[in-house]
């Protein structure tokens, strides 16, 4: 049964790289279809197309070739015109990713041309995304949507699109590096848009363990004195619940499932997560 007020909307995103932004979306994607019993989309909004990658391993390829609907047709509203004939609807655009009973986990690729198209493009507007979502995806129960770690009119896409952010962070040095610019970015963003009222669900210690099962010593205890002062600042929790560093989780993300290491933990933060967003 759909929820009455449509999905549940989460953007996960951090204006720092490499924090784990598309590893703990793919992560929760998968585990929402499969131990949540949840339907799912999954939407790619960076370009370099990382969870494209994660969730459809060797089958990206194939999708490219075939110039099959991404995130840039989206955009554009519209997929070209093939064999003479013209410009083509989109539909509702997704791949299957898995499906479980009537529950599916789909997915709204990327493209690496993607930043290139919206340039050229003349203002591209960022509500396109919100309107497509609200359009075909109101029988979902959560929709996920994996940041770029850079500010554009991606970023302001996925606001308008999102009800709640996720935010993951590294606990080492320079961990809190992005977090003034973002609520920056997100007081800015709610003040030209009273009408949303969307909030930082929570902040996600992501690689929590360093390599050799150690703690992370006194760099992580630093970095964690850090992260909670800037969260105190900005009112954001902090979920209890760490990921911890594990050499499973690239292995997982390229379909290789010989070796999850404490990767498998990864299910302690999940069921956290889905208390907090009420699903
Ligand atoms: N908990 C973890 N343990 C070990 N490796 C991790 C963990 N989380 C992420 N990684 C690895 O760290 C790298 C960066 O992760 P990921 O691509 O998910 O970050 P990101 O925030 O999406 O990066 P970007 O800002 O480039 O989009 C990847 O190689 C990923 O496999
Ligand atoms: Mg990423």
């Amino acid at each position: 049964m759909a929820r009455p007020n449509g999905p549940i909307v989460v953007c996960i995103i951090n204006l720092k790289g490499g924090v784990g932004k598309s590893t703990i979306s793919a992560m929760l994607s998968r585990y929402a279809l499969a131990k949540r019993n949840l339907d799912v989309l999954a939407i790619d909004l960076d370009p370099q197309a990382n969870l494209s990658q994660a969730l459809m391993h060797a089958n990206y390829n194939s999708f490219l070739t075939q110039q099959r609907p991404s995130i840039v047709e989206i955009f554009n509203g519209y997929q070209p015109p093939v064999g003479g004939s013209g410009p083509q609807p989109l539909g509702s655009a997704v791949e299957l990713i898995a499906q479980i009973g009537n529950k599916t986990l789909q997915l709204i690729p990327s493209r690496f041309d993607f930043s290139d198209n919206l340039t050229q493009a003349v203002r591209p507007d960022p509500k396109i995304l919100a309107r497509h979502i609200a359009a075909n995806f109101q029988h979902k129960d959560l929709v996920l949507i994996d940041c770029a770690p850079t500010e554009s009119i991606l970023t302001r896409a996925a606001y308008h699109a999102s009800g709640l952010v996720l935010v993951p962070v590294k606990p080492e040095y320079f961990a809190t590096i992005g977090f003034p610019l973002l609520q920056e970015s997100l007081d800015s963003f709610r003040k030209s848009n009273r009408g949303n009222k969307i909030e930082v669900a929570g902040i996600v210690i992501n690689n929590a363990f360093y390599d050799g099962g150690n703690n992370g010593g006194p760099e992580k205890i630093r970095a964690m004195t850090d992260i909670k002062a800037e969260a105190v600042k900005n009112n954001w929790p902090i979920f209890d619940t760490q990921i911890p560093f594990s050499r499973g989780f690239p292995k997982i993300m390229r379909g290789d499932n010989s070796y999850s290491g404490n990767a498998a933990m990864f299910p302690y933060f999940a069921l956290e997560f889905f208390k907090a967003i009420g699903l």
